[in-house]
Protein backbone atom coordinates (compact mmCIF):
# COMPACT_ATOMS: atom_id res chain seq x y z
CA UNK A 1 0.00 0.00 0.00
CA UNK A 2 1.19 3.34 -0.68
CA UNK A 3 1.02 5.98 2.03
CA UNK A 4 0.79 9.70 1.62
CA UNK A 5 2.85 9.97 4.88
CA UNK A 6 4.28 6.74 5.99
CA UNK A 7 5.90 5.87 8.88
CA UNK A 8 9.17 6.78 7.57
CA UNK A 9 12.42 4.65 8.26
CA UNK A 10 14.70 7.90 7.91
CA UNK A 11 14.56 10.06 10.49
CA UNK A 12 16.21 13.23 9.07
CA UNK A 13 17.73 14.69 6.26
CA UNK A 14 21.40 16.16 6.42
CA UNK A 15 22.50 19.72 5.86
CA UNK A 16 25.21 20.59 3.15
CA UNK A 17 27.67 21.09 5.83
CA UNK A 18 27.51 17.43 7.05
CA UNK A 19 27.25 16.08 3.69
CA UNK A 20 30.62 18.15 3.41
CA UNK A 21 31.76 16.71 6.22
CA UNK A 22 31.05 12.85 5.24
CA UNK A 23 32.54 13.46 1.75
CA UNK A 24 35.60 15.22 2.71
CA UNK A 25 36.38 11.73 5.48
CA UNK A 26 36.01 9.79 2.59
CA UNK A 27 37.75 11.13 0.66
CA UNK A 28 40.64 11.75 3.53
CA UNK A 29 40.77 9.41 5.93
CA UNK A 30 43.52 6.66 6.21
CA UNK A 31 42.22 4.40 7.79
CA UNK A 32 38.56 4.11 7.05
CA UNK A 33 38.36 2.69 10.42
CA UNK A 34 40.04 3.37 13.99
CA UNK A 35 41.21 6.75 13.01
CA UNK A 36 41.18 10.12 14.11
CA UNK A 37 37.41 10.86 13.42
CA UNK A 38 37.13 7.82 15.87
CA UNK A 39 38.58 9.79 18.93
CA UNK A 40 36.99 13.19 17.74
CA UNK A 41 33.62 11.79 17.86
CA UNK A 42 33.93 9.78 21.28
CA UNK A 43 35.80 12.89 22.85
CA UNK A 44 32.90 15.49 21.69
CA UNK A 45 30.33 13.24 22.78
CA UNK A 46 31.46 13.08 26.18
CA UNK A 47 31.95 16.52 26.39
CA UNK A 48 27.90 16.70 24.57
CA UNK A 49 26.52 14.50 27.36
CA UNK A 50 29.06 15.20 30.70
CA UNK A 51 30.64 11.83 30.00
CA UNK A 52 34.25 10.84 31.11
CA UNK A 53 34.41 7.79 28.82
CA UNK A 54 32.37 7.24 25.54
CA UNK A 55 33.06 4.17 22.65
CA UNK A 56 31.74 4.52 19.40
CA UNK A 57 30.70 0.99 17.97
CA UNK A 58 28.57 -0.40 15.39
CA UNK A 59 25.10 0.10 16.74
CA UNK A 60 23.16 0.35 20.23
CA UNK A 61 22.77 -3.65 20.22
CA UNK A 62 26.85 -4.31 19.78
CA UNK A 63 26.98 -1.44 23.06
CA UNK A 64 24.48 -3.65 25.03
CA UNK A 65 26.09 -6.91 24.06
CA UNK A 66 29.25 -5.19 25.27
CA UNK A 67 27.61 -4.25 28.76
CA UNK A 68 25.94 -7.63 28.83
CA UNK A 69 29.24 -9.14 28.32
CA UNK A 70 31.16 -7.15 31.58
CA UNK A 71 27.72 -8.30 33.84
CA UNK A 72 29.80 -11.46 34.07
CA UNK A 73 26.80 -13.70 34.94
CA UNK A 74 26.51 -16.46 36.69
CA UNK A 75 24.24 -19.55 37.14
CA UNK A 76 20.87 -18.45 38.43
CA UNK A 77 21.53 -14.79 37.78
CA UNK A 78 18.52 -11.99 37.15
CA UNK A 79 17.90 -9.02 35.03
CA UNK A 80 15.02 -6.60 35.35
CA UNK A 81 14.01 -5.78 32.06
CA UNK A 82 10.63 -3.93 30.85
CA UNK A 83 8.34 -6.33 28.49
CA UNK A 84 7.70 -3.41 27.17
CA UNK A 85 10.91 -2.16 24.87
CA UNK A 86 12.77 -3.27 22.02
CA UNK A 87 14.45 -6.46 21.54
CA UNK A 88 17.66 -5.80 21.81
CA UNK A 89 17.73 -4.05 24.96
CA UNK A 90 16.36 -8.11 26.37
CA UNK A 91 18.48 -10.37 24.34
CA UNK A 92 22.12 -9.56 24.50
CA UNK A 93 21.11 -10.62 28.31
CA UNK A 94 19.83 -13.32 27.60
CA UNK A 95 22.83 -14.50 25.01
CA UNK A 96 25.22 -13.79 28.00
CA UNK A 97 23.51 -16.44 30.50
CA UNK A 98 20.93 -13.98 32.78
CA UNK A 99 17.51 -15.16 33.75
CA UNK A 100 15.31 -12.44 32.24
CA UNK A 101 12.16 -11.09 34.78
CA UNK A 102 9.91 -8.88 32.67
CA UNK A 103 9.04 -5.54 35.03
CA UNK A 104 5.87 -3.19 33.82
CA UNK A 105 5.86 0.14 33.25
CA UNK A 106 3.95 3.20 34.53
CA UNK A 107 0.83 3.78 32.78
CA UNK A 108 1.47 7.72 32.11
CA UNK A 109 5.01 8.10 31.51
CA UNK A 110 5.12 4.58 29.21
CA UNK A 111 8.82 4.08 31.32
CA UNK A 112 9.81 2.19 34.06
CA UNK A 113 9.91 3.36 37.41
CA UNK A 114 11.58 2.42 40.55
CA UNK A 115 8.69 1.20 42.00
CA UNK A 116 7.68 -0.89 39.07
CA UNK A 117 11.43 -2.13 39.00
CA UNK A 118 11.34 -2.92 42.76
CA UNK A 119 8.29 -5.39 42.30
CA UNK A 120 10.66 -8.06 40.10
CA UNK A 121 13.67 -8.13 42.41
CA UNK A 122 15.10 -11.53 43.81
CA UNK A 123 18.29 -12.41 45.71
CA UNK A 124 19.14 -13.37 42.55
CA UNK A 125 18.54 -10.04 40.75
CA UNK A 126 21.74 -8.56 39.78
CA UNK A 127 21.16 -6.02 37.40
CA UNK A 128 18.27 -3.97 35.48
CA UNK A 129 17.93 -2.24 32.10
CA UNK A 130 16.11 1.36 31.93
CA UNK A 131 14.95 2.23 28.22
CA UNK A 132 14.02 5.59 27.77
CA UNK A 133 11.80 5.15 26.11
CA UNK A 134 9.74 7.07 23.11
CA UNK A 135 12.66 9.90 24.26
CA UNK A 136 11.35 10.43 27.69
CA UNK A 137 13.81 10.00 30.48
CA UNK A 138 13.04 7.91 33.34
CA UNK A 139 13.64 8.86 36.98
CA UNK A 140 17.14 7.58 37.10
CA UNK A 141 17.48 9.20 40.61
CA UNK A 142 15.37 7.24 42.19
CA UNK A 143 15.73 4.43 40.03
CA UNK A 144 20.01 4.72 40.98
CA UNK A 145 18.56 5.01 44.98
CA UNK A 146 17.12 1.16 43.98
CA UNK A 147 20.13 0.06 42.78
CA UNK A 148 22.48 0.98 45.45
CA UNK A 149 19.90 -0.35 47.88
CA UNK A 150 20.59 -3.62 46.44
CA UNK A 151 23.63 -3.98 44.37
CA UNK A 152 22.55 -4.37 41.19
CA UNK A 153 24.05 -2.87 37.87
CA UNK A 154 21.94 -0.86 36.22
CA UNK A 155 22.14 -0.54 32.27
CA UNK A 156 20.34 2.87 31.09
CA UNK A 157 19.30 1.95 27.16
CA UNK A 158 18.99 5.69 26.61
CA UNK A 159 18.89 4.63 22.04
CA UNK A 160 16.07 6.65 21.56
CA UNK A 161 16.69 9.49 24.37
CA UNK A 162 20.01 10.95 22.80
CA UNK A 163 19.94 14.73 24.37
CA UNK A 164 17.66 14.15 27.04
CA UNK A 165 17.92 15.45 30.24
CA UNK A 166 16.93 14.10 33.94
CA UNK A 167 17.22 16.83 36.93
CA UNK A 168 19.68 18.67 35.10
CA UNK A 169 21.92 15.46 33.91
CA UNK A 170 21.75 13.88 30.67
CA UNK A 171 20.34 10.52 30.02
CA UNK A 172 22.72 7.58 29.93
CA UNK A 173 24.97 9.36 32.64
CA UNK A 174 23.64 7.94 35.87
CA UNK A 175 24.38 4.13 35.55
CA UNK A 176 26.58 1.51 34.96
CA UNK A 177 26.06 1.46 31.04
CA UNK A 178 24.52 4.29 29.19
CA UNK A 179 23.29 3.19 25.47
CA UNK A 180 22.62 5.41 22.54
CA UNK A 181 21.59 4.41 18.91
CA UNK A 182 22.67 6.28 15.69
CA UNK A 183 20.10 4.37 13.79
CA UNK A 184 18.17 5.47 10.70
CA UNK A 185 15.17 5.92 12.46
CA UNK A 186 16.84 7.65 15.83
CA UNK A 187 16.92 11.63 16.12
CA UNK A 188 20.18 11.71 14.76
CA UNK A 189 21.69 8.71 12.72
CA UNK A 190 24.79 8.50 11.20
CA UNK A 191 23.93 6.54 8.02
CA UNK A 192 21.96 4.29 9.53
CA UNK A 193 23.77 2.29 12.03
CA UNK A 194 26.00 3.53 14.96
CA UNK A 195 26.23 3.80 18.60
CA UNK A 196 27.79 4.57 21.32
CA UNK A 197 28.44 3.09 25.07
CA UNK A 198 29.40 5.17 28.02
CA UNK A 199 30.81 3.45 31.18
CA UNK A 200 31.70 5.08 34.50
CA UNK A 201 34.48 2.79 35.86
CA UNK A 202 37.95 3.36 34.80
CA UNK A 203 38.90 -0.58 34.75
CA UNK A 204 35.93 -1.02 32.33
CA UNK A 205 36.50 1.55 30.43
CA UNK A 206 40.43 0.65 29.43
CA UNK A 207 38.74 -3.08 28.48
CA UNK A 208 36.23 -1.51 26.29
CA UNK A 209 38.14 -0.90 22.62
CA UNK A 210 39.35 -4.57 23.18
CA UNK A 211 36.03 -5.67 23.58
CA UNK A 212 35.46 -3.50 20.42
CA UNK A 213 38.08 -4.53 18.68
CA UNK A 214 39.16 -8.14 18.33
CA UNK A 215 41.21 -8.35 21.43
CA UNK A 216 43.99 -5.89 19.90
CA UNK A 217 46.34 -3.99 21.75
CA UNK A 218 50.14 -2.55 22.03
CA UNK A 219 52.40 -4.98 23.58
CA UNK A 220 53.35 -3.90 26.89
CA UNK A 221 57.09 -3.62 25.76
CA UNK A 222 59.10 -1.71 23.85
CA UNK A 223 60.59 -3.49 20.67
CA UNK A 224 63.47 -3.40 18.38
CA UNK A 225 61.63 -4.17 15.16
CA UNK A 226 58.23 -2.90 14.72
CA UNK A 227 57.39 -6.42 12.88
CA UNK A 228 58.53 -8.45 15.90
CA UNK A 229 57.39 -10.75 17.99
CA UNK A 230 53.74 -10.04 15.34
CA UNK A 231 52.67 -6.48 13.84
CA UNK A 232 50.52 -6.37 17.32
CA UNK A 233 49.31 -7.79 20.21
CA UNK A 234 46.09 -9.99 21.46
CA UNK A 235 45.70 -9.63 25.44
CA UNK A 236 43.25 -9.13 27.65
CA UNK A 237 42.94 -7.87 31.24
CA UNK A 238 40.86 -10.80 33.06
CA UNK A 239 38.16 -8.83 34.94
CA UNK A 240 36.66 -10.10 38.38
CA UNK A 241 38.91 -13.15 37.69
CA UNK A 242 37.18 -13.98 34.23
CA UNK A 243 37.71 -14.57 30.68
CA UNK A 244 36.59 -12.36 27.98
CA UNK A 245 36.49 -12.83 24.69
CA UNK A 246 36.41 -10.36 21.98
CA UNK A 247 34.30 -9.05 19.30
CA UNK A 248 34.58 -6.75 16.16
CA UNK A 249 31.81 -4.07 17.03
CA UNK A 250 33.97 -1.06 15.56
CA UNK A 251 32.23 2.06 13.58
CA UNK A 252 33.92 3.40 10.48
CA UNK A 253 35.53 6.81 10.07
CA UNK A 254 33.08 8.00 7.77
CA UNK A 255 29.97 7.32 10.52
CA UNK A 256 32.31 9.04 13.10
CA UNK A 257 33.14 12.12 11.31
CA UNK A 258 29.35 12.34 10.23
CA UNK A 259 28.48 11.78 14.38
CA UNK A 260 30.56 14.15 15.47
CA UNK A 261 28.99 16.91 12.81
CA UNK A 262 25.61 16.03 14.05
CA UNK A 263 26.40 16.43 17.62
CA UNK A 264 25.92 20.36 17.06
CA UNK A 265 22.37 20.00 15.55
CA UNK A 266 21.01 17.74 18.35
CA UNK A 267 19.74 19.67 20.40
CA UNK A 268 17.85 21.94 17.69
CA UNK A 269 16.06 19.14 16.49
CA UNK A 270 15.31 18.13 19.58
CA UNK A 271 13.82 21.27 19.89
CA UNK A 272 12.05 21.08 16.90
CA UNK A 273 10.64 17.60 17.29
CA UNK A 274 9.48 18.63 20.95
CA UNK A 275 7.79 21.60 19.68
CA UNK A 276 5.64 19.78 16.99
CA UNK A 277 4.57 17.40 19.07
CA UNK A 278 3.26 19.56 21.61
CA UNK A 279 1.62 21.96 19.14
CA UNK A 280 -0.03 18.16 18.22
CA UNK A 281 -1.00 17.33 21.47
CA UNK A 282 -2.47 20.82 22.63
CA UNK A 283 -4.31 20.90 19.41
CA UNK A 284 -6.26 17.62 20.18
CA UNK A 285 -6.87 18.76 23.67
CA UNK A 286 -10.83 18.23 23.27
CA UNK A 287 -10.39 15.01 22.01
CA UNK A 288 -9.38 12.85 25.35
CA UNK A 289 -10.09 9.47 24.10
CA UNK A 290 -6.74 10.18 22.38
CA UNK A 291 -4.28 10.55 25.90
CA UNK A 292 -0.89 11.33 24.91
CA UNK A 293 1.81 11.58 27.56
CA UNK A 294 2.78 15.46 27.58
CA UNK A 295 6.08 17.01 28.72
CA UNK A 296 7.69 20.57 27.88
CA UNK A 297 10.70 20.14 28.61
CA UNK A 298 14.35 18.68 27.58
CA UNK A 299 13.10 15.28 29.62
CA UNK A 300 11.55 14.60 26.36
CA UNK A 301 12.88 14.41 22.80
CA UNK A 302 9.93 13.03 21.54
CA UNK A 303 11.54 10.82 18.85
CA UNK A 304 8.66 9.15 18.72
CA UNK A 305 4.88 10.33 19.14
CA UNK A 306 2.64 7.56 20.64
CA UNK A 307 -0.51 7.83 21.97
CA UNK A 308 -3.25 5.52 23.84
CA UNK A 309 -6.61 5.62 22.48
CA UNK A 310 -9.68 4.95 24.58
CA UNK A 311 -12.20 2.72 24.32
CA UNK A 312 -10.74 0.20 22.50
CA UNK A 313 -10.93 1.75 19.17
CA UNK A 314 -7.44 1.48 18.41
CA UNK A 315 -7.47 -0.67 15.15
CA UNK A 316 -10.61 0.88 13.91
CA UNK A 317 -8.49 4.48 14.32
CA UNK A 318 -5.20 3.47 12.24
CA UNK A 319 -7.46 1.32 9.57
CA UNK A 320 -8.64 4.84 8.87
CA UNK A 321 -5.80 6.33 9.30
CA UNK A 322 -4.88 4.38 6.35
CA UNK A 323 -7.54 3.72 4.14
CA UNK A 324 -9.49 7.25 4.36
CA UNK A 325 -6.14 9.62 4.48
CA UNK A 326 -3.02 7.21 3.43
CA UNK A 327 -1.39 7.84 6.81
CA UNK A 328 0.60 4.94 8.39
CA UNK A 329 0.63 4.46 11.60
CA UNK A 330 1.87 1.84 13.57
CA UNK A 331 2.22 0.00 16.61
CA UNK A 332 4.78 -0.34 19.46
CA UNK A 333 6.57 -2.87 21.27
CA UNK A 334 4.97 -5.88 21.29
CA UNK A 335 5.54 -6.96 24.57
CA UNK A 336 8.27 -9.11 24.51
CA UNK A 337 7.12 -12.16 26.75
CA UNK A 338 4.88 -12.57 23.87
CA UNK A 339 7.28 -13.25 21.38
CA UNK A 340 7.65 -16.65 20.53
CA UNK A 341 11.62 -15.97 20.55
CA UNK A 342 11.58 -14.97 24.45
CA UNK A 343 8.40 -18.11 24.96
CA UNK A 344 10.61 -20.78 23.93
CA UNK A 345 13.50 -19.96 25.72
CA UNK A 346 10.91 -19.94 28.99
CA UNK A 347 10.36 -15.73 29.30
CA UNK A 348 6.70 -16.17 28.35
CA UNK A 349 5.65 -15.31 31.59
CA UNK A 350 5.03 -11.39 32.72
CA UNK A 351 2.69 -10.06 35.02
CA UNK A 352 3.02 -6.36 33.58
CA UNK A 353 -0.88 -5.06 33.33
CA UNK A 354 0.11 -1.63 32.56
CA UNK A 355 2.71 -3.29 29.86
CA UNK A 356 0.06 -5.26 28.19
CA UNK A 357 -2.87 -2.54 27.74
CA UNK A 358 -0.90 0.40 26.86
CA UNK A 359 0.38 -1.94 23.76
CA UNK A 360 -2.67 -3.33 23.28
CA UNK A 361 -4.72 0.62 22.70
CA UNK A 362 -1.42 2.51 21.56
CA UNK A 363 -0.89 3.96 18.37
CA UNK A 364 2.31 5.46 16.92
CA UNK A 365 2.02 8.32 14.94
CA UNK A 366 4.76 9.27 11.96
CA UNK A 367 6.84 11.93 13.25
CA UNK A 368 10.10 11.75 11.52
CA UNK A 369 12.27 15.09 11.66
CA UNK A 370 11.76 16.18 7.61
CA UNK A 371 8.06 15.96 7.76
CA UNK A 372 6.94 19.36 6.28
CA UNK A 373 4.61 22.01 7.92
CA UNK A 374 1.99 21.06 5.05
CA UNK A 375 2.51 17.22 6.62
CA UNK A 376 2.00 18.11 9.81
CA UNK A 377 -1.50 20.43 9.24
CA UNK A 378 -2.56 16.88 7.08
CA UNK A 379 -1.57 14.55 9.69
CA UNK A 380 -3.12 16.81 12.88
CA UNK A 381 -6.24 17.80 10.22
CA UNK A 382 -6.60 14.08 9.19
CA UNK A 383 -6.54 12.53 13.05
CA UNK A 384 -9.21 15.36 14.01
CA UNK A 385 -11.60 13.99 11.10
CA UNK A 386 -11.05 10.06 11.86
CA UNK A 387 -11.63 10.69 15.44
CA UNK A 388 -14.85 12.85 14.50
CA UNK A 389 -16.38 10.40 12.23
CA UNK A 390 -16.03 7.64 14.69
CA UNK A 391 -17.88 9.73 17.34
CA UNK A 392 -15.59 8.93 20.11
C1 LIG B 1 15.10 1.14 22.97
C2 LIG B 1 16.08 0.62 21.95
N1 LIG B 1 17.13 -0.10 22.37
C3 LIG B 1 18.05 -0.58 21.51
C4 LIG B 1 17.93 -0.35 20.16
C5 LIG B 1 18.95 -0.93 19.23
O1 LIG B 1 19.58 0.06 18.51
P1 LIG B 1 20.49 -0.30 17.23
O2 LIG B 1 19.57 -0.45 16.07
O3 LIG B 1 21.40 0.90 17.11
O4 LIG B 1 21.22 -1.54 17.54
C6 LIG B 1 16.86 0.40 19.68
C7 LIG B 1 16.74 0.66 18.23
O5 LIG B 1 15.74 0.60 17.61
C8 LIG B 1 15.90 0.90 20.59
O6 LIG B 1 14.85 1.61 20.17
Amino acid sequence: MEFKIPFSGRAHDYTEEEIDTVVTAMKSANPLTQGKYLHAFEEKFCDYIGAKYAFAVSNATAALEIAAQLCQFESGDEIVIPSHTFTSSAYPFAKKGARLVWADIDPKTRVVTAETLSRKITKNTRAMVVPHLYGYGADMPAIMDLAKKHDLLVIEDAAQAMGVEIEGNKSGTFSDFGVFSFHSHKNITTLGEGGILVVKDEEIAKVIPLLRHNGHCAFPYTRKDYWIPAMGNLDFPRIHGKDLWPNNYCLGEIECALGAKLLDRVDQINLEKRNRALYFIDALVNFPMLEFHREDSVRHNYHLLAARILNGQRDNFIRKMALEKGIQCVVQYYPLNRYPLYQQAGFGVADCPDADEFFDNMVSFPFHHWLSDEDMDYLLTSTREVLESMEL
